[in-house]
């Protein structure tokens, strides 16, 4: 690992503020790519060219974590909210995961990426959730970092079908009320079997969850940024890192 990130930061290293700790990098990272829209407005471009514009930085920033050894990336590509946009826009965005993929699927592959879905795929055009099912089954075998893109998903929506499910279980008699821990919730969520974030990175100035892994966060260490996700850099992405690693994560404890 150590030469890998020797390899990666190369002669630059002595420029770099202070060196990654590699033997604390965060499991899980989440990330609300946010400010597509923003972005483009401050060029005077539409809209739709910021979320062009942002598929680029997924593609940079999963190449990041990937190269940092980070093992699950989670992110937040389409919200169970963002239903209410403009049609024109909400069609656009679900075109993307069909183009990311047909140019970056052949990459991931070869880098051992394990692409998932988390979200509600009944409301998902036919075209989007074939791509990414697609994506999915061709990388199910790899083992290197997952990539988990959380697409029509929505966490009070999430919530409520894992208490739905819970109580089905209390109904037929499977469970007794007073046996319900924080298990039988996370093994009933969409993320379900993975580890919950450590970091929560969150790019364009807002400093809010939007319905985001609301259980999953709840000590998850978290870092927001004004800069827009198209222009969210590696260099950024270490900069939260870094932050994380300067953090003391304490959990209630001392
Ligand atoms: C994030 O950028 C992408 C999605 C929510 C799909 P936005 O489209 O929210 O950009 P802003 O927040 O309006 O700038
Ligand atoms: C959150 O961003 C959803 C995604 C990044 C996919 P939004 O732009 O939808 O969040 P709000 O509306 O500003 O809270
Ligand atoms: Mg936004």
């Amino acid at each position: 690992m150590f030469q890998r990130l020797r390899a990666f930061f190369g002669k630059t290293s002595a420029l770099l503020p202070q060196a990654l700790d590699t033997d604390n990098i965060p499991q899980h990272i989440a990330i609300i790519m946010d400010g597509n829209g923003r972005w483009a407005k401050n060029r005077g471009l539409p809209r739709i060219a910021g979320h062009h514009s942002g598929m680029k930085t997924v593609k940079r920033i999963t190449m990041a974590a990937d190269r940092l050894g980070v093992k699950y990336l989670t992110l937040y590509a389409f919200s169970t909210e963002n239903w209410k946009r403009p049609k024109a826009e909400v069609e656009f965005l679900m075109k993307l995961p069909q183009q990311f993929l047909s140019i970056e699927l052949k990459e991931l592959i070869e880098n051992n990426v394990q692409v998932r879905m988390m979200g509600y795929k009944e409301d998902l055009p036919s075209h989007t959730l074939e791509a990414v099912e697609e994506a999915v089954r061709q990388t199910a075998g790899n083992t290197g970092l997952v990539l988990n893109f959380a697409l029509n998903y929505g966490s009070r929506k999430e919530m409520i079908g894992a208490v739905r499910q819970i109580s089905e279980a209390v109904q037929a008699g499977r469970l007794a009320p007073q046996d319900i821990e924080d298990s039988h919730l996370a093994e009933h969520l969409l993320s379900a079997g993975i580890p919950d974030p450590d970091l929560l990175i969150r790019t364009s100035g807002e400093l809010r969850l939007s319905n985001f892994m609301l259980w999953q966060l709840a000590y998850s260490e978290m870092w927001f940024t004004d800069v827009y996700w198209p222009e969210f850099t590696e260099e950024h992405f270490h900069d939260a890192v870094r932050e994380y690693q300067r953090r003391a994560r304490r959990y209630g404890g001392l």
